[in-house]
């Protein structure tokens, strides 16, 4: 099933996560992730194990390499993908057809038009580091996905800091490129920043930084 909330033009983040590009994303997840960010992605699998439901809406799915190794409560898990971008939804749930998954097109710096049900948990995992945008202007995001949570659930997710940790070389080398594409924009994201713009939108939230990468949860 398939549902698009009116998303009107491209972003060049959306238009890095192609059908082409996509290819190669887990390996730079499953090989090297740990090297640039500090944080291996069997971390993030395990953060997920930690806070996923049987109710979940995952949103920037790029491959759904993590919903692919985590593992989900309940046998049957119902499953909302949300992105901006058709390749990425496509390829994802293909993936995870095993879930029978539902697609949705929707730019989450938007409100978002969906009339289903309430989500027990929301994953928003790698995509806040591609927000354009200061910490504050990324956070109406976080404002979007709490309208389409029922009260008492949570959202996680992971994003590479920029600003209040020290890079590696090669870790600077890859952001200075990705920032400069406008790929990514998080040359301002700090933990205080984002842990302000969690509060601002839920009733608790903690952000752990691994390496040079933050790992959050908020309870709406
Ligand atoms: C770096 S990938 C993260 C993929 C996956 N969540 C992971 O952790 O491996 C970013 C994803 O977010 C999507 N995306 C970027 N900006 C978005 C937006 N404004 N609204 C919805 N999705 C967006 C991209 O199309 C892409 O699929």
């Amino acid at each position: 099933m398939s549902m698009n909330s009116g998303v009107t033009g491209q972003s060049i983040a959306d238009v890095a996560y192609t059908k082409y590009r996509l290819m190669p994303y887990d390996l730079v997840l499953g090989l090297i992730s740990g090297a640039l960010w500090g944080c291996p992605a069997g971390r993030v699998v395990d953060f997920y194990d930690e806070h996923v439901s049987g109710n979940h809406l995952d949103v920037g799915v790029g491959t759904g390499y993590f919903l692919d190794h985590c593992r989900f409560p309940v046998a049957r898990p119902r499953l909302v993908l949300m992105d901006s971008n058709l390749d990425p939804l496509e390829h994802a749930s293909k993936r995870l057809a095993r879930y029978e998954p539902t697609k949705l097109q929707a730019n989450v710096l938007r409100p978002v038009s969906y009339d289903g049900e309430r989500f027990d948990s929301v994953g928003i995992n790698h995509v806040v580091h591609c927000l354009p945008g200061t910490m504050h202007e990324k956070g109406r995001a976080f404002g979007h996905l709490r309208a389409l949570m029922k009260d008492g659930a949570i959202l996680f997710g992971a994003t590479v800091l920029g600003r209040g940790v020290k890079h590696n070389e090669l870790g600077a080398l890859w952001l200075r490129r990705f920032n400069a594409k406008g790929v990514l924009d998080n040359a301002r994201d700090d933990r205080e920043g984002l842990e302000a713009a969690l509060r601002e939108h839920f009733s608790s939230a903690s952000v752990r930084v691994v390496g040079r990468t933050a790992l959050f949860h908020a309870r709406a």
